[in-house]
């Protein structure tokens, strides 16, 4: 089962998974991250800044969930730009140690299993974190992605379109295509920590944490693996069936267990 940890606001589920992260790094410094874009992992990257400050992060190697396909990668809102301006700059990472889905067009055919490479010559991640689809995506994998499935190209669904057009001018020009890690690709992780806060994810994060293992709910995926953290506020974690247990569980963990 996923650990569950209702917290009080965004900015407390991103404190948390940011002190954790933090020594991680102390403890590792070629730590492996996978990054997730959207709103959700910001309060996360903003708790980092000042929790990375003065610790050496030239070793940390990331890579990201997603990208957008044919969108221009010096487009603001390309998943490239933002990793840039949310994450690699204000953390000072090393750009060159920062990776994401190639989605240009010449050579996207063999984009995924090239991504694949990558992050298998890196020694896998270690700890992704990840936000989810008001659908339950996770990642850009669509209800009905396979739980075996690598890095490849995506349609996004007219839902997550009209989710992402507060990015763009409007859900139309909102690219139709993605490469995003397959649920067997985010799987291989070795700790997943899922974030989501405010009502709209509370039934994604429902059918994910307790609901049956389904393609269609692709973020139920989790339940396959050993070592995840839902970090959600009470908006988010208002239709869990268990909330309760979760709360008694977080309260008496013993502190040395850490996330
Ligand atoms: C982004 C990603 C997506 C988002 C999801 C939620 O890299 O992989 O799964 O995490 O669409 O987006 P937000 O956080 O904007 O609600």
């Amino acid at each position: 089962m996923a650990e569950v940890i209702i917290v009080r606001d965004a900015a407390a589920g991103g404190a948390l998974v940011a002190d954790h992260i933090a020594a991680l790094v102390r403890r590792r410094p070629e730590t492996v991250l996978g990054l997730a874009t959207g709103s959700t992992p910001l309060p996360v990257y903003a708790a980092l800044r000042t929790r990375l400050a003065g610790v050496d992060v030239s070793h940390v190697r990331a890579f990201a969930l997603d990208e957008y396909v044919g969108l221009d990668p010096a487009h603001p809102e390309s998943y490239a730009r933002v990793i840039e301006r949310e994450v690699v700059r204000p953390l000072g990472l090393d750009p060159a140690r920062v990776r994401l889905p190639r989605g240009t067009l010449p050579g996207i055919e063999h984009a995924g299993e090239d991504y694949e490479h990558e992050i298998a010559d890196a020694g896998g991640i270690d700890l992704q974190i990840l936000g989810i689809g008001s659908d339950g995506h996770i990642g850009f994998n669509e209800p009905g992605s396979s739980f075996a499935s690598r890095t490849r190209v995506k349609t996004l669904t007219r839902q997550t379109r009209e989710d992402n057009a507060r990015f763009f001018a409007g859900p139309d020009e909102v690219p139709r295509h993605c490469i995003t890690q397959g649920l067997g690709t985010i799987l291989d992780a070795r700790h997943l920590v899922l974030l989501a806060f405010g009502e709209g994810k509370a039934a994604a994060v429902a059918g994910a944490v307790e609901g049956p293992l389904t393609a269609s709910l692709p973020a139920s995926a989790i339940q396959l693996h050993e070592r995840v953290s839902v970090v959600v506020d009470e908006a988010a974690a208002s239709t869990l069936g268990f909330a309760d247990y979760y709360r008694e569980a977080w309260a008496h963990k013993p502190a040395w267990q850490g996330l």
